[in-house]
């Protein structure tokens, strides 16, 4: 798939929380990580690329869905924030980040990107651990799910840093580096609710939004989801 260039990199002042446009949620992204194109052909920027597939799917579906496209959008492009302080702890950091700038409100998708209807157990891989999960369990409790919340879990599950895939060879890939946890399967079985459930409201199926897809990957959906299940139906194995 050809990457598109969403916007000029043009790094401007972010303005105030009501005007905080997916351009102003763009340029937060990229400063000070991205100084010039080159710099987004680096290796340890491609969770930039995967953010903006991320705010571009969150999008459609909620436009689709006569949601907040723009609002969707933003939560997207910055859900991944924290990963320019660091990979490790990246959902706390990018929600601190976020406060720095009296933005806290979109930050959630910081928070919640990660476990499917705000439930710290349905999440991919290992989950937090120590002060970071008495956090995050504490946020997602207080916290009740929106569609936005909701969109974000979707997407960040089948858009990489090279476009938009199946949510079956993006778990697959995901389960395979992060490992098998007692609540894969049940992260799974959500997953795959949710992916319904949008479909339903849609009134179309997920992957006919996203044209992009290759239709190899389309072709392999079975394979993927064997391959998954028998991963995740194994006997408990915890990193
Ligand atoms: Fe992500």
């Amino acid at each position: 798939m050809t990457k598109k260039i969403f916007y000029d990199i043009i790094l401007v002042e972010v303005g105030c929380v009501d005007d905080f446009t997916p351009k102003k949620a763009y340029e937060l992204l990229l400063r000070d990580v991205i100084h010039d194109s080159s710099d987004l052909e680096k290796k340890e920027n491609r969770w930039i690329w995967h953010s903006l597939y991320v705010g571009e799917a969150a999008l459609r579906i909620a436009e689709k869905l006569k949601l907040d496209g723009n609002y969707a959008m933003v939560l997207g492009y910055v859900h991944d924030i924290g990963r320019k302080i660091s990979h490790e702890g990246h959902p706390i950091y990018g929600y601190q980040y976020m406060k720095r700038f009296d933005l806290s409100s979109y930050g959630r998708s910081c928070l919640t990107h990660s476990f499917i209807n705000n439930d710290i157990h349905l999440t991919a891989g290992v989950g937090p651990s120590g002060n970071a999960y008495l956090f995050l369990d504490y946020y997602l409790q207080v916290t009740q799910v929106s569609d936005y919340d909701n969109i974000i879990q979707l997407c960040d599950l089948f858009c990489t840093a090279n476009g938009f895939t199946t949510i079956e060879k993006r778990l697959l890939d995901i389960t395979r580096r992060k490992g098998v946890t007692e609540y894969s399967k049940a992260h799974y079985d959500s997953v795959m609710e949710l992916k319904a459930r949008i479909e339903k409201r849609m009134g179309i199926p997920l992957y006919q939004l996203f044209p992009e897809i290759e239709k190899e990957d389309l072709s392999s959906i079975s394979q993927d989801q064997e391959a998954l299940l028998e991963l995740i139906e194994q006997p408990q194995v915890k990193k």
